[in-house]
């Protein structure tokens, strides 16, 4: 499409049941009360000049040029700041007006470089357009010699520390649009107006922008009227001439963005207004860090080699596809057709993700596909999907500006979920109440104008013990809401379940001996949540990364079910997804067990409906999950892995054991942009696609599924659905489409909840939420509304099991780890931009008393050590983390902070506990030690995580956990899994859990009746 511009009304709209009918030049307006005149006016089409004035922002009235007349009032009143009044009359052009706003126009011009024709805004300038709407010919004063030379700020000086944009400040007009976009929009209040009169200008806290508070969301250089803030990239290329609407590829968010183009060169990334995740904001990566999509490490011509020793020879796409199929059949011809998978990447399309979930299923003839949710948010799958019937969050985002107590968990918004982070600041500046559960000081805690009521400084790893404390108070004091319970849960399963919450260990003062949270906090916390009115959770990995992540998951859901937060606007349980993608690629059935719409393999309804359309036979027990491939790898029953977009020898946990499984691959076919670490455990590199690239769409954390369109060709010459469709060919099943459209088809046609979803819908409304079908054609904002999807909340026994991962005489501090803004993940696309100008290293985040303890300075190298490895960074010491807590990022190889995470997972999902690690801390002069012990056999793990499973549900009677560990593993263990521990228990059953054990006969049992 040519350029979009989007229209600016000049004043936020106004929500409002009453409406209010004036004239504007003659014609009847109806508009909602509060309106502004100037906003009245230009929905009417009769467009007032402005300079101070946007829709994004509220009202200033410091320009005058937006002078109206108004019947019956005096003087000319400004139409940003005048709001509308039943039968007022509005005349918008009059010769006064005319005047007065040449005269206003004339005044900014004449401390105004004249250098249009050279400005990088030329064309794409509001005071430029201002000049010619007001027809000014002639200005009479200013300039910088002649008779009418008077002070100016034409040599002011130009800012260029920022890496991505400028500030001129000789073109400033101090409209403060910068300064309230700061404020209002991202929540930063990184500038101010400072001087007074003609020596006012903006300023960022007195410094420069680099080394201000500015975080570069970009939101002051998209408000600023004229070339002042300016993209460095519009300065070197030009103003741009089309847009393509795409998605942004970074966070779960989902910001929407109108990616601009000068001929096939993009320009710039600017938010889009019409984003239902964005509403027109964005943060540095989306805004500003696309640059690696051009960056000369992209790989775009496929590579094979015969072992990993050898060098990489490129090969056409035949070749390598050819290659990659016969070794594939060659290993499933030796080793059975189990011994194969594949990974599917939270970072690709839904489109991508699908082909490739059906191509293992079908081509690899089995259900070895896993996808990278499983480290991240696999427990919200499981735990949501328990207590209320479906894998997703409940909200849309918008739902934030409802909320009365906002409880934040294990999550850092204003790093991880920027843009939501900036409409949740606006809600707490707004006087909403919050309560953060971390064991870090996260910037929420205190920010301008915001202070948590409460902050859970728990120790890591007892989340679950301080949320039941707060569902023990609850109950305990009466506060539940019996109604909500009554009518919406199932009665026997809360009977059960308050019987449970109400027990001793369950309560404050016990949990304080464990978290270390005092009991007096944690019942005001419980307090203010349940007083609400409404109360809405949103959450992290710092719920889902431990190994009860998925018990974490369930005590939430029924904290919001005993509170009644679920089913309206300004509640609810919400999951901030890491990845761009996580929720699609999990829709999109790339677990083992489930197919597209969480259907279970073993459903044969659901299976026949898959097999009559993939015109193949299909697998009814679970596959493999990531774990279990790595540790079978080692074993030497898993040969081949093909891993579509994901870095796990850089994002999971225990490197030395990731390593260790991909050396022992025959086949590793890595599917990338880059050569990252994974590939050079890689036999063929499969070149992708950046997200300027892929055509298809995204499903963000809020369950909205956004399309995302090519904005310059593959520069691979293919897509990545293409790719794998011809890989799927090449094993003999044939597999085509002509367009990412036609998988969408193919979706809607096998998942319920996608059932309405096509790329024209998308088209045509810009996004929608699933569920989209018969009942929701326009989809489903918030979920759970009338019933829960399951029928009934289903309240979930959730006992406090202490991880096994200890601090330790050897080992005494607890390592957590999290993200930071500026970069993204495993860095390979955010190291490879500016913003490493910002963070260019991992630290460890030391408190002051455990590295005095240690001799260690600030900004000094250290060791840090785990049972399972070692690596040296820089500590920082900070007050953000408690004693006994340090606190890294893993987003640089070189670091490579998963070095000393653990093979330690969540007991349901297998998803990594990367949030608790017992490690030392060591100044490094004393050298990296590796301090890592023998990996785990197979047989090991999976005791592990039987043992897991039977602990996790202790709580309930002995019967009914057997069989709850029997459903358990029959729902989720591949065969070979259950029979490898079986095979153990008939050797040596004293070393099994008695519930665990009983299990294994029971599924024996099963399987011989
Ligand atoms: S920098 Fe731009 S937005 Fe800010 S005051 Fe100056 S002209 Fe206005
Ligand atoms: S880029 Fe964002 S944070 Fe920085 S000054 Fe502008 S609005 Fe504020
Ligand atoms: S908040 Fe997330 S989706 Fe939005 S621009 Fe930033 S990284 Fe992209
Ligand atoms: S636009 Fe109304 S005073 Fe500036």
């Amino acid at each position: 499409m040519t350029l979009l511009n989007e229209p600016d009304y000049g004043t936020p709209r106004c929500a409002s049941d009453q409406q209010i009918t004036l004239q504007v030049d003659g014609a009847a307006v109806t508009v909602p009360a509060g309106t502004s005149v100037m906003r009245a006016a230009a929905e009417a089409g009769m467009a007032v000049p402005k300079l101070c004035a946007t829709d994004s922002l509220q009202p200033f009235g410091s320009c005058r040029l937006c002078l109206v007349e108004i019947d019956g009032k005096k003087g000319t009143p400004a139409s940003c700041t005048t709001p509308v009044e039943p039968g007022m009359v509005v005349h918008t052009q009059t010769p006064r007006l005319e005047r007065l706003r040449r005269n206003v126009m004339e005044l900014y011009i004449s401390d105004h470089p004249l250098d249009c024709l050279t400005c990088p805004a030329n064309g794409d300038c509001e005071l430029q357009d201002m000049a010619g709407v007001v027809g000014l010919r002639e200005v009479r004063y200013g300039g910088v010699d002649g008779e009418r030379a008077g002070e100016n700020h034409l040599d002011a000086p130009t800012d260029d520390s920022n890496p991505y944009f400028s500030f001129d400040e000789s073109k400033c007009i101090v409209c403060s649009r910068c300064v309230r976009a700061c404020d209002e929009i991202q929540g930063t209040l990184a500038l101010t107006i400072v001087g007074r009169g003609f020596d006012s200008k903006v300023s960022p806290g007195g410094t420069n922008f680099f080394d201000s508070e500015c975080v570069s969301c970009g939101a002051c250089v998209q408000a600023c009227p004229t070339a002042t803030l300016s993209e460095k990239s519009v300065i070197d290329l030009g103003t741009p001439t089309r847009t393509v609407l795409t998605t942004c590829a970074y966070c779960g968010v989902g910001c929407s963005f109108k990616a601009e183009l000068r001929g096939d060169e993009l320009v710039r990334m600017v938010p889009y207004s019409g984003g239902g995740a964005n509403e027109g904001h964005s943060c540095v990566k989306g805004r500003f860090a696309w640059g690696y999509a051009t960056h000369p490490d992209r790989i775009t011509t496929p590579m094979i080699r015969d072992t990993i020793e050898e060098p990489w020879r490129e090969a056409s796409w035949e070749e390598a596809i050819g290659y990659a199929a016969r070794r594939l059949a060659e290993i499933q011809a030796r080793h059975g057709v189990d011994s194969i998978g594949g990974i599917t990447s939270s970072r690709c399309t839904n489109e991508e993700v699908f082909v490739v979930q059906k191509m293992v299923r079908t081509a690899f003839g089995n259900n070895n596909v896993d996808t990278c949710a499983r480290v991240c948010h696999s427990p919200t799958g499981y735990g949501l999907k328990q207590t209320f019937g479906t894998s997703a969050g409940t909200q849309d985002f918008k739902s934030v500006a409802a909320a009365d107590v906002i409880m934040v968990i294990g999550a850092n918004p204003t790093d991880a979920h920027p843009v939501f982070a900036s409409r949740m600041k606006r809600r707490l500046r707004e006087g909403a109440r919050l309560i953060v559960v971390d064991p870090r000081r996260i910037d929420l805690v205190r920010s301008p104008h915001i202070v948590a009521d409460h902050h859970l400084q728990l120790l890591p790893g007892t989340n679950v013990a301080v949320v039941n404390a707060m569902a023990h108070t609850i109950v305990d004091e009466g506060m539940a809401d019996t109604e909500f319970i009554a009518t919406r849960c199932d009665a026997n399963l809360y009977r059960e379940w308050e019987q449970f919450i109400r027990r001793p260990e369950n309560s404050p003062e016990a949990v304080e001996e464990v978290s270390g949270v005092p009991a007096d906090e944690i019942r005001a916390a419980a307090r203010l949540f349940a007083a609400g009115p409404n109360s809405a959770i949103y959450y992290g990995l710092g719920v889902t990364e431990h190994s009860q992540g998925s018990t974490m998951v369930m005590a939430m859901a029924n904290l919001a079910m005993v509170t009644g937060s679920i089913g309206r606007d300004g509640v609810g349980v919400n999951p901030l997804r890491g990845q761009n993608n996580v929720q699609g690629s999990c829709d999109m059935g790339s677990f083992p067990h489930e197919f597209s719409g969480y259907r279970h393999v073993s459903d044969t309804a659901v299976r026949e409906q898959f097999e009559a359309l993939w015109g193949t036979t299909l697998q009814a027990e679970p596959g493999m999950r990531i774990p279990n491939m790595f540790d079978s790898a080692i074993s030497g029953d898993f040969r081949a892995l093909y891993i579509q977009g994901e870095d796990v020898a850089q994002s999971d946990p225990n490197t030395h054991h990731v390593q260790k499984a991909l050396e022992s691959l025959e086949l590793l076919i890595v599917q990338d942009l880059f050569l990252n670490e994974t590939a050079r455990y890689a036999h063929v590199f499969l070149p992708g696609t950046s997200f300027l690239e892929k055509d298809g769409t995204f499903t963000n954390a809020e369950r909205r599924i956004n399309r995302v369109r090519p904005v310059m060709a593959a520069r691979t010459g293919k897509q990545e659905w293409e790719i794998t469709c011809e890989l799927a060919a090449a094993l003999g099943y044939d597999m085509h489409y002509d367009s990412a459209a036609q998988i969408m088809d193919e979706i809607a046609t096998l998942t319920p909840t996608f059932a309405g979803v096509s790329f024209a819908l998308l088209d045509e409304v810009g996004s929608v939420q699933w569920p989209c079908n018969a009942e929701h054609p326009l989809g489903t904002p918030i979920m759970h509304v009338e019933r829960f999807v399951r029928g009934d909340g289903a309240f979930q026994l959730t006992p406090y099991v202490p991880t096994d991962e200890r601090s330790t005489r050897r080992f005494p501090l607890l390592l957590t780890t999290g993200r930071i803004l500026s970069q993204y993940n495993v860095g390979a696309q955010t190291r490879r931009t500016a913003n490493v100008a910002w963070h260019d290293e991992d630290l460890l985040e030391i408190h002051e008393a455990d590295a005095e303890t240690r001799g260690i300075a600030d900004g000094t190298w250290v060791t840090l050590a785990s049972r399972v490895g070692s690596t040296v960074m820089r500590a920082h010491i900070s007050q953000r983390v408690p004693p006994g807590v340090v606190y890294t990022t893993f987003h640089f190889p070189v670091s490579g902070a998963n070095v000393v995470t653990t093979e330690y997972s969540d007991w349901a999902t297998n998803c990594p506990e990367y949030k608790v690690t017992a490690v030392e801390v060591s100044p490094s002069s004393r050298g990296p030690v590796d301090v890592g012990e023998a990996a785990p056999t197979e047989i090991d793990t999976l005791i592990r995580m039987g043992h897991e499973i039977a602990r996790n549900n202790a709580a309930l009677p002995h019967e009914e956990a057997v069989e709850r560990v029997a459903r358990h593993l029959r729902s989720f263990w591949a065969p070979a899994m259950i029979a490898e521990l079986e095979a153990f228990a008939a050797i040596e059953p004293e070393r099994l859990d008695p519930v665990l054990r009983e299990a294994l006969s029971e599924l024996a049992d099963r399987r011989n009746r």
